[in-house]
């Protein structure tokens, strides 16, 4: 590689790793980026580098990185963390990036005591009770079985340090309306201990409405029906082995909880332990996942109504019932909130013509054990906490120059392609997957495939994952991709190199295949003269999904009529920058006329300037952090996003309130949205009022 090291790098923007620091995917992806530079210090047809760049990658050397990375669990904050670190800044080095790290000092979480009692009924207790040993099991031949030792044990992160006891609840996937169910049937919520399902809200979010509910604690765990089915187990099959648990953070707020909106460096203002807990954002209750095995002992104990249909386990699980009691559970968790540092490792490749303006491709590194499938979160979790500190740190900077910030965090977990943008990326996407081969039907590209599934259109999720600093707090262009629905070892002892070998990607043709897409996409907007962003694919989604709220809001007072106008405004900027772009285009041809760098440069400005327009200073409602109007986190599930997140909590409140205010507010949500769009179209346009 050393003949490399002069080559000029022509990308016409720069391109940066960033976020938390990364791992396989960016280890794959940019070492060919550049060795794809090197070769061509004067390029060729883009479209010949572009085709020479997917035939450089190679499953073995992905596999061989995924190796290395997952050889010990590696926790945010430990060495073996830090050690993962330094392997990924000496491959980018070795490929002569210059890469470098940062390290920032959060708050990380770390269980000290746990202890689990069940007893058959609430005290005087005729006979002792049954300890559960919160222990995941070393199956046979397991290679992990040595470093598994080293593994923080089950624990969520963030939760409330002490001891509750109480009769059994059971409260199916603890969300709002499960709890609602429990009150209309009558089952007794107060000083209980809950026992709710992972599987379909932020566990964070089930642990604020157990204790909303007046749970005295509250334990969660993985049921054989949503995390194993008609599969077999892990190391037989995919799915989560019985005495297997889904560890977290419960945090639901992003980043480091001790540095709210700001970035954490060494010696920086910070919140007291006292003011993290009173911020809400932390359980009140102390809580623990649990086993699919344990969870089942406890739903044994349960006595009382027998619970809807909805509510029950699969084949061969006992039926369940509401509580509360007679079973009676005494939990303790001590944890140990500790300011840890965590580094980020960063490599820049620099453009030539506009090497201000940035392409960021990120995911992280850190993972709740060993990490095969999720150096990722999708949550508001300890990994992300990297990410949006040095966007926090960068903000300005970021707002100012960056052009796209593209997501890889959890990237293969299974077959099938699936991805969320903002819109005006849309049909960059489709364009570029339609050059990448389908890893599992070579006769196909990834875009054939991905046609065929339901779910192909691209969807801008808000949900809390590495990106949601870009996109949500400083409104950045974002994109994230994987292949493969939720996966079941998910946060588990079991998200190691043999599931992924075995299941996630047999022959790493799928991270090649996303290396692929991912490699692509930044060259396409590193080095497209204006870039590829697509503003009438972005009023099209605005306007289906104006469609869904008003259909959420029928019999209302609510008017919906200012959004409409906003995108149709939209639109019209929309095709205005368009017809702009292709009338600079054209005249190159017919005159030999060059294009004046700076109108070029006020092109792409614009365009990139259009997203930040859908920010507002003031963020959502009670959420400041959360800047951009179009993309928010939903109101009652972290994990879960929703298009016009002011608008859909104030509708949803005013349903329940039914009071003129309420309808006034959810009126102005809608304005505020409304103008943030119409500040859109006037930067695409350019031109003032
Ligand atoms: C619910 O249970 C708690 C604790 O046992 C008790 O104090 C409370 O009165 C009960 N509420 C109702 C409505 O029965
Ligand atoms: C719960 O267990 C702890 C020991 O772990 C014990 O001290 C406490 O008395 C128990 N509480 C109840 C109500 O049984
Ligand atoms: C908490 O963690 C810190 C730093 O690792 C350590 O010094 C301290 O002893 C721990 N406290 C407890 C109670 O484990
Ligand atoms: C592979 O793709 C080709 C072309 O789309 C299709 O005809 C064939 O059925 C696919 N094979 C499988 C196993 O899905
Ligand atoms: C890479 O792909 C080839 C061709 O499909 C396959 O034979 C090989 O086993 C793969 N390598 C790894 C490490 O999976
Ligand atoms: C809401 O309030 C209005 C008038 O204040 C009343 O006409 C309407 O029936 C109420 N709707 C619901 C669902 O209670």
């Amino acid at each position: 590689m050393e003949r490399l090291e002069k080559a000029p790098p022509t990308l016409r923007r720069s391109a940066t790793t960033g976020s938390s620091s990364n791992g396989i995917l960016a280890s794959v992806a940019l070492p060919l980026l550049l060795v794809l530079l090197g070769l061509f210090a004067s390029p060729p047809s883009k479209s010949t580098y572009h085709a020479l760049f997917l035939t450089l990658s190679d499953n073995a050397t992905a596999a061989r990185h995924l190796l290395a990375l997952t050889r010990r669990p590696h926790v945010a904050g430990t060495p073996a963390n830090a050690e993962a670190a330094s392997y990924v800044l000496d491959v980018l080095s070795s490929a002569s990036f210059s890469a470098r790290s940062a390290s920032y000092d959060v708050l990380l979480s770390y269980p000290v005591t746990r202890s689990l009692l069940l007893s058959p009924s609430p005290p005087p207790f005729s006979a002792s009770p049954v300890a559960f040993d919160l222990i995941q099991e070393i199956y046979p031949g397991d290679p992990y079985a040595t470093s598994a030792a080293e593994s923080v044990p089950t624990f969520h992160a963030y939760s409330r340090s002490g001891s509750a006891a109480g009769p059994v609840v059971y409260a199916n996937y603890g969300r709002l309306e499960d709890f609602a169910a429990l009150g209309e049937m009558g089952v007794n919520v107060t000083g209980a201990v809950v026992l709710a399902r992972y599987g379909k809200i932020f566990r964070g979010d089930i642990l604020k409405n157990a204790e909303e509910a007046g749970a005295a604690a509250a334990v969660v765990y993985t049921d054989a029906k949503d995390y194993c089915g008609r599969e077999r187990w892990f190391p037989d099959g995919p799915g989560m082995p019985p005495s297997g648990v889904q560890v977290g953070t419960t945090f639901r707020g992003i980043g480091d909880p001790t540095t709210p909106g700001w970035p954490s460096a060494a010696g920086c203002e910070r919140l007291s332990p006292a003011e993290v807990s009173a911020s809400g954002l932390v359980p009140g209750i102390p809580s623990l996942p649990i086993s699919a095995r344990d969870g089942e002992a406890i739903q044994r104990s349960v006595g009382g109504q027998v619970a809807p249909d909805e509510w029950q386990g699969g084949e061969g699980a006992p039926v369940y019932r509401l509580g509360p009691g007679p079973g009676f559970l005494n939990l303790t968790y001590i944890g140990n909130e500790t300011l840890a540092t965590i580094q980020n490792v960063f490599a820049v490749i620099e453009g030539k013509e506009e090497p201000d303006r940035y392409v960021i491709l990120g995911n992280h590194r850190d993972a709740w054990t060993f990490g095969a499938v999720d150096p990722s979160s999708g949550t508001a979790a300890l990994l992300e906490i990297g990410s949006t500190e040095w966007v926090e740190e960068n903000r300005e900077m970021l707002a100012s120059r960056a052009i796209a910030y593209l997501n890889a965090d959890c990237p293969v977990r299974g077959s099938g392609f699936h991805a969320s943008t903002t819109p005006q990326l849309d049909e960059l996407l489709k364009e570029v997957t339609k050059k990448v081969e389908d890893p599992d039907n070579f006769s196909q590209t990834v875009y054939d495939s991905w046609t065929l599934s339901p779910n192909h259109s691209p969807q801008a999720s808000g949900g809390a994952t590495d990106f949601a600093a870009f996109i949500q707090h400083v409104g950045v262009s974002s994109l994230d991709m994987y292949f493969g629905e939720g996966y079941p070892v998910y946060h588990s002892l079991y998200d190691d190199f043999v599931w992924m070998r075995n299941f996630g990607d047999p022959f790493f043709h799928r991270h090649i295949a996303v290396a692929s897409i991912w490699g692509l996409v930044a060259l396409r907007l590193a080095d497209d003269e204006f870039l590829p962003f697509d503003y009438s694919s972005y009023a099209s989604e605005l306007q289906r999904s104006a469609k869904i709220a008003k259909d959420q809001a029928v019999n209302t007072p609510v008017s919906f009529a200012p959004l409409y106008k906003s995108i149709e405004k939209l639109k019209r900027a929309a095709s205005t920058i368009d017809n702009q772009k292709k009338g600079l285009e054209s005249k190159v041809g017919l005159l030999k006329w060059r294009k004046d760098p700076l109108t070029v440069r006020d092109v792409n400005d614009r365009l990139m300037m259009a997203e930040r327009a859908l920010t507002d200073r003031e963020g959502l409602f009670q959420k400041e952090w959360y800047k951009h109007l179009i993309y928010g986190p939903s109101a009652q599930d972290d994990y879960g996003s929703t298009m016009f997140p002011g608008v859909d909590d104030a509708i949803w409140k005013a349903k329940r309130l039914n009071s003129s205010e309420a309808w006034h507010f959810a009126q102005h949500e809608v304005w505020r949205v409304a103008r943030v769009i119409d500040q859109a179209s006037l930067v695409l346009g350019g031109k003032f009022t």
